[in-house]
C-alpha cells in the first residue's frame, strides 16, 4: 500500500474569479520520484466573499490602488511560493491533517493574517486533490472514505439581494430547495425548471431580470413578502407544490444591515421602496421572520442576525429552533471556537461552512465533524465570488453534509459545482444516497 507519498513541488499564480477580481491558484505536484510512482500534478482555486463576516481568517490583499483596485494577490502568490512551499515540500500528501498544521505553522498566526488564508488554503486544496489523484480514487471518496454516498440537497439561491446585487431587496439570498425530490438529478431539474418560471414571470411582470453576483435573479422589489410571493408562483407554474417538493432558505446576511451606532437593522431597500426609513431591532427581527414563516414554506433562516449578538442569537434559536434550521455563517465563520461557543450557548442549530473563511481543509472538516457531534447540521458552502473550481462538491458528499448551498443555476462558476455533483452521482449509481434533511428535524 502507498504510505508515503510526498509534495514535490508547489507553485502559485494570480488568476480571476468570477467578480473579475484577482485571486490565487495553486498547482501541487506529488509523488515524482517515488519508485513505481508518477508525478501527480492537481490544481485548486480560491474563492473570495463579498458579504464578509468580521471574523473570518485574512484574505489577504497587495492594496496597490493602481493595480486591480488595490485587490490583487501577487503577495499571497507569493506567500505560497516561498514560505508555504518551503513548509510542505517533501511531507507526506497523504497526511492532509499534518500538511495543514505545517501551513498554519508556517503563517503563525491566529487568523492567517501573516500568510494569507487565501495562500493556505489554495495549497491545502491542491495537495488533497493531488493525494487524490495519485491514488487514482474520487476527491470525495478520498476525503470521506469508503462509505462516503450521500448527496447534498442543494440551496439554490434564484432571487439575489443585500450586497450581492444592486436592486432593492434587502435580505440577501432567497433560496429553493428541491428537498422532497425523489434524487438529486431530479432535484436539480426541478429547481431549475423554477428558476426558468422565474424568469418568464418576472418578464410578464415587467421586472428586470438581471443576475446578481450568484447567478439568481436581482429585480427591484418592496420587501421580502413580494419577493417570495414571486417564488411561490414560479414553483406553481412549474408544475410544483411549494412545502412538499420544495421548499424555501432565506439568507438575510443581517451583519450588513446592521447600524452598529444605533443597535438597529437598517432596511435600505425597503425604506427606497416605501419612502419612509424602516429600522427593525433584535426582538422584531424575529418576529418579522416568524411572520414570515407563518405564511410561506421557510425551513432556514441563516444569518438571521448579526454576528456578534450572541444573546440575541439564544433567543431566535429558543423561540424558532425548534421550527426551522438556523445557520450561523457571519456568526461561526467555520471557526471551530466560536461554534463551540455556540453550543455552549444553544445558539443556532446549523453552521455554515466556508472552507476560505478558514484557511485549511482540515479545520474545515473538523468544524463539520464539531457541528455534528453537537446536533447541529452542517451546510457546504460556496462564496460570492467564485472560480469554476468545484472542490465543494466533493466535500459536501465527503462529509455526509446532506446541504450544499452554491448559488443558481446559472454562470459557470455556479453550475461547475452542480455538474460535479451530476457526475458524483453517475459515479455513485444505485448507492446514491439523497434524502430530506429536515424530515426528522433534530433541535
Ligand atoms: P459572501 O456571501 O460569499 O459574499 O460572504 C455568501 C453568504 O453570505 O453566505
Ligand atoms: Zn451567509
Amino acid at each position: 500500500m502507498l504510505r508515503y507519498l510526498p509534495v514535490r513541488r508547489i507553485h502559485a499564480r494570480q488568476v480571476l474569479d468570477s467578480r473579475g477580481n484577482p485571486t490565487v491558484e495553486v498547482e501541487a505536484t506529488v509523488g515524482e520520484g517515488i519508485v513505481g510512482i508518477d508525478g501527480y500534478t492537481a490544481r485548486a482555486m480560491v474563492p473570495s466573499g463579498a458579504s464578509t463576516g468580521k471574523f473570518e481568517a485574512v484574505e489577504l490583499r497587495d492594496g496597490e490602488k493602481d493595480k486591480y483596485l488595490g485587490l490583487g494577490v501577487k503577495k499571497a502568490v507569493a506567500n505560497v511560493n516561498t514560505k508555504l512551499a518551503e513548509a510542505v515540500l517533501g511531507e507526506n500528501a497523504l497526511n492532509q491533517s499534518y500538511i495543514d498544521h505545517l501551513l498554519i505553522q508556517a503563517d503563525g498566526t491566529d487568523n492567517k493574517s501573516s500568510a494569507g488564508a487565501n495562500a493556505t488554503l489554495g495549497v491545502s486544496m491542491a495537495v488533497a486533490r493531488a493525494a487524490a489523484m495519485a491514488l487514482r480514487i474520487p476527491l470525495y471518496q478520498y476525503l470521506g472514505g469508503c462509505h462516503t454516498r450521500k448527496l447534498p440537497v442543494p440551496m439554490m439561491n434564484i432571487l439575489n439581494g443585500g450586497k450581492h446585487a444592486d436592486n432593492t431587496v434587502d435580505l440577501q439570498e432567497f433560496m429553493i430547495m428541491p428537498a422532497g425530490a425523489g434524487s438529486f438529478e431530479d432535484g436539480i431539474r426541478i429547481c431549475t425548471e423554477i428558476y426558468h418560471f422565474l424568469k418568464i414571470i418576472l418578464k410578464e411582470k415587467k421586472l428586470s431580470t438581471a443576475v446578481g453576483d450568484e447567478g439568481g435573479f436581482a429585480p427591484d422589489l418592496a420587501d421580502s413578502k413580494d419577493v417570495l410571493e414571486l417564488i411561490v408562483m414560479a414553483v406553481e407554474r412549474a408544475g410544483y407544490e411549494a412545502g412538499k417538493e420544495i421548499v424555501i432558505a432565506i439568507d438575510a446576511a443581517a451583519s450588513e444591515l446592521y447600524d452598529e451606532e444605533r443597535g438597529v437593522y437598517y432596511f435600505p431597500g425597503e425604506s427606497q421602496m416605501k419612502g419612509e426609513d424602516v429600522f427593525r431591532d433584535s426582538r422584531e427581527m424575529i418576529d418579522y421572520y416568524e411572520e414570515l414563516l407563518e405564511k410561506y414554506p421557510i425551513v432556514s433562516i441563516e444569518d438571521g442576525l448579526e454576528e456578534d449578538d450572541w444573546e440575541g442569537w439564544k433567543i431566535m434559536t429558543e423561540r424558532l429552533g425548534g421550527r426551522i434550521q438556523l445557520v450561523g455563517d457571519d456568526l461561526f465563520v467555520t471557526n471551530k471556537k466560536r461554534l463551540g461557543c455556540g453550543i455552549r450557548l444553544n445558539a443556532a442549530n446549523a453552521i455554515l461552512v466556508k472552507v476560505n473563511q478558514i484557511g485549511t481543509l482540515s479545520e474545515a472538516m473538523e468544524a463539520v465533524e464539531m457541528a455534528q457531534h453537537a446536533g447541529y447540521r452542517a451546510v457546504i458552502s460556496h462564496r460570492s465570488g467564485e472560480t469554476e473550481d468545484a472542490f465543494i462538491s466533493d466535500l459536501a458528499v465527503a462529509v455526509g453534509a446532506g446541504q450544499i448551498k452554491t448559488g443558481a443555476p446559472c454562470r459557470s462558476d455556479r453550475n461547475a459545482k452542480y455538474n460535479q455533483l451530476l457526475r458524483i452521482c453517475e459515479n455513485l449509481g444505485d448507492l446514491a444516497v439523497y434524502e430530506n434533511p429536515f424530515e426528522n428535524p433534530r433541535k
